[in-house]
């Protein structure tokens, strides 16, 4: 943990000075270091994860008018990266803090800190199958075939039950499986149920329920401190404001 943290910190103080070549010192441990840096999930938690950061006064047009992947603003630095990798980017230091849904996180099985959740990008992680599985006891079938992007997931979820599956990751509309005969059931996440439906399949059970959620470094969550309690009181703060307009 110490090495790790020692070969962050020089990496980020040594290699990305600010663009005015200023340096920014930590306070009380001798240590140079640049702005915060914040990694959001692409897809659909980017819009409502830029309101935040708008709300907060930070101009956030470049992120959504380029396809830059780093963009600076004020005295934070924005990552942007896949939904499954926003965890990874926050868990070695690469981002001191992350907003991601809660289903990416648990996937990833990540050792970070969550100090908030934020309301929005709210799913459910399930299982479906064909409507013919909702009366049989398909948990009893034996040599069950599940596909998922969420291999750890289902893994676990079959596991915690006696029961044995075998897990196929594929990447992406993984409704198709059933459809083909690839796989008896399915687990992902559902928002408005459409896919599901428009595909013939039936939710079974719910593995959890998710939604967005910051992420904090462990190392950061101490050395920046002071930094990342401001910011995750400001965006509380701007979460109870939504709330109370709604
Ligand atoms: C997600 C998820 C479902 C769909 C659920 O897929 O994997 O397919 O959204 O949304 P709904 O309940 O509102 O229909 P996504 O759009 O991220 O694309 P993907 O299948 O390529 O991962």
């Amino acid at each position: 943990m110490t090495l790790t943290l020692t070969l962050s910190l020089k990496r980020r103080g040594n290699k990305l000075p600010r663009p005015n070549g200023e340096r920014v010192g930590v306070r009380g441990i001798g240590v140079e270091m640049n702005e915060l840096t914040i990694a959001l999930a692409k897809g659909r938690l980017l819009a409502p994860s830029l309101e935040i950061f708008e709300a907060l006064g930070y101009d956030v047009r470049e992120v959504r008018a380029s396809r830059k992947l780093v963009v600076e603003s004020g005295d934070v630095r924005f990552l942007i990266a896949k939904p499954m990798d926003v965890p990874i980017y926050v868990e070695h230091g690469a981002a001191d803090v992350g907003i991601v849904g809660q289903d990416a996180l648990r996937e990833s099985g990540v050792n970070v800190y969550e100090p908030l959740v934020l309301g929005y990008g709210a799913c459910r992680l399930v299982v479906a199958g064909k409507p013919a599985l909702r009366d049989a006891e398909w948990r009893l079938l034996a040599g069950l075939r599940v596909a998922s992007k969420y291999p750890r997931c289902t893994q676990k979820y079959f596991s915690a039950r006696g029961l044995s599956a075998e897990v196929i990751t594929l990447y992406g509309s993984i409704e198709l499986a059933p459809m083909v005969h690839l796989a008896d059931l399915i687990v992902d996440v559902v928002d408005t149920g459409r896919t599901l439906r428009e595909n013939g399949l039936v939710e079974l059970d719910e593995v959890f329920k998710s939604q967005a959620a910051l992420i904090v470094n462990r190392a950061s969550h101490t050395l920046r401190a002071s930094e990342i309690r401001g910011l995750v009181e400001k965006i509380n703060g701007t979460q109870t404001n939504a709330d109370e307009r709604r």
